[in-house]
Formats: C-alpha cells, sequence, structure tokens
C-alpha cells in the first residue's frame, strides 16, 4: 500500500489538496478552537472593542471619554489581545452587562442610574453618528450582530451595529435601548452559544415602569448641544434555541459574496497564465531552439552574421548600476515573499480561522521578522555575483532599509490616528515589543543569514563579460524601459486584482474575509504570471540587443503594483465616502505600503525568473 502512495506523482498530491482545500472553503470549516460549555444561570460577559466606521479611518475605543457609555465598577479591564488585532485597531474590554445562560430578561439598566452627556460630548457622539459607526461587542468569542438579508436571499450576520440613527429630517439620535438576542444550541444537555444579534433602538423616556413595552411607539433620544441631555441605558435578552451547530457557528457571519464573478475572474486569470505559458514554450520550444542549433553550427563557419541575444552574451551578466540597491530590494522580496507563501499556506490549510480575531497580521508579522535570515542570505549572494564587495554595507542596508523605511512612514500615519484620539493608534508597549523583536531577533538573524550567504562560492555564471561595454542600439519606443515596464505590469495586475479588491473590501468594510483558497490560487497565478512576463519581455530586448535587465526584469513584473496603486485611486472616487483629510492620508498611505511590499514581491519574482532563464539559455550555446 504504502508503495503505491509513493508511486502516485507529486503533480496528482498537489492537484488534491488544492480541491481539498477549495472543498474546505465552500463549506467555510475552520478549526475553530474549542467550545465553551455553559449551564443554567451562568454568566455570560460581554466584551467591548473599539467602534468602527467605514466613512473613516478611525476606531475609537469603546470608553473613550466622549461617549459616556456605563463601565464595570472599579472601571474597565483591557483583555490581552494579539499583536495582530492591536495592530489593526482592536481594543478589548469588560462590559457592565448582567446576561446569564438561558434567562431571559426585560428592560435591565446598564448603568446604575441615568446617563447625562453634555454638550461637547453630545457634538462629538452626532458627529460619530453620522459618520455611520458601529458599536462591536463580543460574546463567546463571536461579534454580536446585526441580521441582514444578502441580495441572494440568505441571512447574513454583519458584525457590530449602529451607534445612533439618523432620522428622516437627518438628525442623529443615539441608540439606547437594545435588544439582545442569543441563539443557543444544546450538545448533549450542554449548552453553546452559537449567535449573538443585537437590535438598537433610540427611545426617549423608556417606559420602565411597564417594562420597555413603548420600544416601537416612543420617540427617539436626541443628544442637545446647548445644553446637557439625560437618559437612561436599557437592554433586553431573548434566549433562543438554534439548531446551529457550534463547528458551524461562523458560516452566517462570513460574506461570500458572488462566488461565481469570482470563480469566473479566477478562471479568467487562470487562462491569462496559460496563454503566457503557452507563448513562453513556445519560444522556448520553437525559437530558442532553433537559435541555439543555428548558433552552434555556425561557430563552425563564420561569426561574422551573429545576431540576436547570442550577440549580447559578452555583456549580459554585466554588472548593473547600483547594484547594491537592486540585491537589497531582492533580500527584501524573498523574505516578504516567503512570508505571504507561508501565511497563505496556513490559511488556506484552516489554521487561521476567523475566532482567533487577528492571528493572520500576526502571523505574518512573525514570519516577516523571522524570514530576515533569508533577506540577509539572498542579498548577499545575490550582491556577490554582481561584483559587490561592500559586504558589511550590504548586509547592514539589507536589515535597516526597507524595514526600516516601512516603520518610520507607518509611524508618521500613526501620529493622525493619535491626533484623532483614534484607539488604532499604536500602544507604546507594543512598538516597543516589535522594535525589541525587530532589533534582537530579525536584524541578527539578517546578518547571519548574510554571513552564510558571503561564505558561499559566487553563482556560477556561464558566460564572460567583456572588458568593453557594448553599444546598444536605438530601441524601439515599446522596448524601452518605462514602456515596455509597464506593459509587463498589466498582466500580473489583471490576474490579481480582484483579490484586492475582496481584501480591501473587506478591511474598510470590515467583513470577515476568509476566502483563502481563492486567494491562494490568485498568488500562484500572480507567481506564474509575473515570472513569465518578465521572461517574455526579457527575451524581446535581448533580441534586439539590449541586455539591460537586471533591473528591467525587477521593475518589468514589479510595475504591477503601480496598477494596483492606480487602482486603490479608483477605489476611494467608487467606492469610499471619507469625510476628513486624515481619513484620505490614512487610506492612501496605507496603500503606499500595501504596493511596495508588492513591488518587491512581483519585482523579485520576474528577477529571478529572468535570472534562471538567462543561465539556461546561455549555458545551452557554445562560445569560444
Ligand atoms: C425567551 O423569550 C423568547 C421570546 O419571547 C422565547 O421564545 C424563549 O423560549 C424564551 N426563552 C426562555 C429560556 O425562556
Ligand atoms: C432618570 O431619568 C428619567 C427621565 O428620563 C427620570 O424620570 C428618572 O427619575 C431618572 N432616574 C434617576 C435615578 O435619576
Amino acid at each position: 500500500m504504502k508503495n503505491i502512495y509513493h508511486k502516485v506523482p507529486n503533480i496528482v498530491n498537489v492537484f488534491i489538496l488544492t480541491i481539498l482545500s477549495l472543498g474546505w472553503t465552500v463549506n467555510a470549516i475552520n478549526f475553530p478552537g474549542v467550545p465553551n460549555n455553559y449551564n443554567i444561570n451562568d454568566k455570560i460577559p460581554i466584551l467591548v472593542n473599539s467602534l468602527v466606521s467605514s466613512n473613516t479611518a478611525f476606531p475609537y475605543d469603546y470608553y473613550n471619554e466622549h461617549f459616556g457609555f456605563c463601565q464595570p465598577e472599579g472601571g474597565p479591564t483591557a483583555k490581552k489581545e494579539s499583536l495582530g488585532s492591536i495592530l489593526f485597531g482592536d481594543r478589548l474590554y469588560d462590559s457592565p452587562f448582567d446576561i446569564y445562560m438561558l434567562k431571559n430578561d426585560t428592560c435591565q439598566s446598564q448603568c446604575k442610574g441615568n446617563v447625562t452627556i453634555d454638550e461637547v460630548n453630545a457634538k462629538f457622539i452626532n458627529e460619530r453618528i453620522l459618520e455611520q459607526y458601529n458599536v462591536r461587542w463580543i460574546v463567546d468569542n463571536i461579534p454580536a450582530a446585526r441580521s441582514m438579508l444578502t441580495d441572494d436571499g440568505k441571512v447574513l450576520y454583519s458584525e457590530g451595529f449602529e451607534l445612533g440613527l439618523i432620522d428622516e429630517a437627518g438628525k442623529p439620535a443615539i441608540n439606547n435601548h437594545f435588544d439582545i438576542q442569543i441563539e443557543y444550541h444544546i450538545n448533549n444537555g450542554r449548552y453553546r452559544i452559537v449567535g449573538v444579534l443585537v437590535w438598537p433602538y433610540s427611545i426617549k423616556n423608556i417606559d420602565r415602569a411597564n417594562n420597555c413595552a413603548n420600544i416601537d411607539s416612543a420617540e427617539h433620544q436626541y443628544l442637545s448641544e446647548t445644553e446637557p441631555t439625560t437618559f437612561s441605558y436599557t437592554f433586553n435578552v431573548i434566549w433562543t434555541q438554534s439548531p446551529v451547530a457550534w463547528v458551524t457557528r461562523w458560516d452566517h457571519y462570513i460574506y461570500n459574496p458572488d462566488v461565481e464573478t469570482h470563480w469566473f475572474s479566477l478562471i479568467n486569470s487562470f487562462i491569462i497564465a496559460l496563454m503566457l505559458t503557452g507563448m513562453v514554450a513556445m519560444i522556448i520550444i520553437r525559437t530558442l531552439r532553433k537559435d541555439i542549433i543555428r548558433y552552434n553550427r555556425m561557430d563552425l563557419e563564420d561569426q561574422q552574421d551573429e545576431y540576436g541575444w547570442k550577440l549580447v552574451h559578452g555583456d549580459v551578466f554585466r554588472a548593473p548600476f547600483h547594484r547594491m540597491w537592486l540585491s537589497v530590494l531582492l533580500g527584501n522580496g524573498v523574505q516578504s515573499l516567503l512570508m505571504c507563501i507561508v501565511t497563505l499556506c496556513f490559511a488556506v490549510l484552516g489554521f487561521l480561522s476567523p475566532a482567533s480575531r487577528g492571528s493572520i497580521p500576526t502571523v505574518m508579522l512573525l514570519f516577516y521578522l523571522l524570514f530576515s535570515c533569508f533577506s540577509g542570505y539572498i542579498s548577499a549572494r545575490m550582491y556577490k555575483v554582481q561584483g559587490g564587495e561592500g559586504y558589511k554595507r550590504n548586509a547592514i542596508f539589507t536589515a535597516f532599509l526597507f524595514p526600516g523605511a516601512i516603520l518610520v512612514f507607518y509611524l508618521f500615519l500613526n501620529m493622525f490616528m493619535i491626533a484623532n484620539d483614534s484607539s488604532a493608534a499604536i500602544p507604546f508597549g507594543t512598538l516597543i515589543l516589535i522594535l525589541s523583536i525587530w532589533t534582537l531577533v530579525s536584524i541578527p538573524l539578517c546578518f547571519i543569514g548574510a554571513f552564510i550567504g558571503f561564505r558561499k562560492g559566487t553563482i556560477s555564471i556561464p558566460v564572460r563579460t567583456n572588458q568593453i561595454p557594448r553599444q546598444v542600439p536605438d530601441q524601439p519606443f515599446y522596448l524601452r524601459f518605462i514602456p515596455s515596464s509597464l506593459i509587463g505590469g498589466i498582466l500580473p495586475f489583471g490576474a490579481i486584482f480582484i483579490e484586492v479588491f475582496y481584501i480591501m473590501n473587506s478591511i474598510i468594510f470590515h467583513h470577515i474575509y476568509s476566502i483563502f483558497s481563492f486567494l491562494f490560487l490568485g498568488f500562484l497565478i500572480l507567481i506564474v504570471t509575473c515570472a513569465e512576463i518578465s521572461i517574455l519581455i526579457c527575451y524581446f530586448r535581448l533580441c534586439s540587443e539590449d541586455y539591460r535587465w537586471w533591473w528591467h526584469s525587477f521593475v518589468t513584473s514589479g510595475s504591477c503594483a503601480f496598477y494596483i496603486f492606480l487602482y486603490s485611486i479608483l477605489y476611494y472616487y467608487t467606492k469610499l465616502s471619507f469625510d476628513s483629510f486624515s481619513s484620505t492620508v490614512l487610506y492612501f498611505g496605507f496603500s503606499i505600503i500595501f504596493c511596495s511590499f508588492f513591488f518587491i514581491i512581483a519585482g523579485t519574482i520576474g528577477f529571478f525568473a529572468t535570472f534562471w532563464f538567462l543561465k539556461k539559455i546561455y549555458n545551452s550555446i557554445k562560445i569560444d
């Protein structure tokens, strides 16, 4: 049996894995952790998270003093969170709600007595209501949600509920009464929570004497901006039994819009990749083969009518200008590429379920910091093959330059968060933690990698470089540096942009993103298209005797980041309605960070593919 299994070719295994992972997503099965079992009358804590809005880029702390929400006795205590969830602006605290398993309650008070909001805070809250901020609670590790119907008639639990409502006249009113419906499932006599829904209401003078019976009839509770307003916060609790089993409780929360469109676009990019592969294969098999046979035969006769890519064999591996920067970018590109691949593998296998909040950014950050050993190693080897000698400078630049630039830029954006009193501003302790992992682990690893890289022999190059550089003839317009790189970026962009769209949607509109197998396949297609387009365009340029490929192969595929940035501008104008300058700055700031990573990742793929290709073809011709 074992023997037979070993005979199954690898490619089949990969195929089976892919199909399996597709099956996983369609059923949205994740490794959901261990369920909490409750007994009747157990206290169920409600945790509160920061308030978010898709009209701004700023989350606010639930206990920001402007909101005046009721606090637990002795003040709120913060809950431990993962690094990634802190970076994404989550701030969890406990809350004063008294809720007990299977105990229906009506007209409970959230606070001791009434709440008074003064004019200044009223103005702040009213602005947040007009910006459509959402309150986020977490019960038994799932978010409290509004229930809504999607376009195709499915029930969707959309995380969070409105801070307030906007009446017909456009006036904001605060939601001060909540119907909290908690769905439970009975498993062998044990009670488990499988869904939490909230219906918020804005009610002036709620009829507490009559069990809050006037929910639907009463006037809204407005907050006056000229005098203090006093009102009360109340809630009802309704427990309902649900057939949903605990393992599938996230299914309602996961928004998988238009799976068909998604499939369609994936198949589309797949076809693009296939066509490109066809073209590359054709070149390699037909043209190149013919070229090689002819070159090798011609060697015997006369050297006079050489043409095409063989002509430049004495220059093709001539080190480019700024080889230091190129090696630094390549090192960092490999580091980021590995981080993406490993994170995606974990995600596809279901290890990063939405139940562990912030696990994806956490895992990404940690892998990024760990993989700096590869960045040092690759950077050193690429620097060496280009004949560089400033080894120490190379290692230092690799370790500090790119991550340092991103960090400084991030801290600059962070100032906007601080200025807006937003909870997404990075806490000092977290910053220190990240800085110390970086300096104590990441940078030493990078130096070790660089050391090993330098100790290794130089990568062997199949042809010798001439002393005197050859003149590059005038190139047709479409083969010049910038036009041909821009042409190169279009296809990889086409392969990935729909995934970028879904990721942006899920970050900005706070949907739970879980379609990792699509993302994984999209990423594979991206890798293939980047590699092929770089090879293809490099081949055309070599044929027209332009041998300057080092930077060009990097920028050709890397330029798809430029298109993604253009796309983010389009997205800003068509999908977003940010109302403040600082939100806009943050949006474009984070777009730039994202696109920089994209640039070096895609560029690195293109570069190494081309490097491999050139070594192969120049290896196959005879040169004396
Ligand atoms: C709570 O109230 C709801 C709606 O009134 C009812 O369907 C449910 O059975 C009640 N649950 C309990 C445990 O009494
Ligand atoms: C709370 O406010 C209501 C009016 O909104 C008032 O009737 C009630 O007496 C107040 N309760 C307390 C404890 O101040």
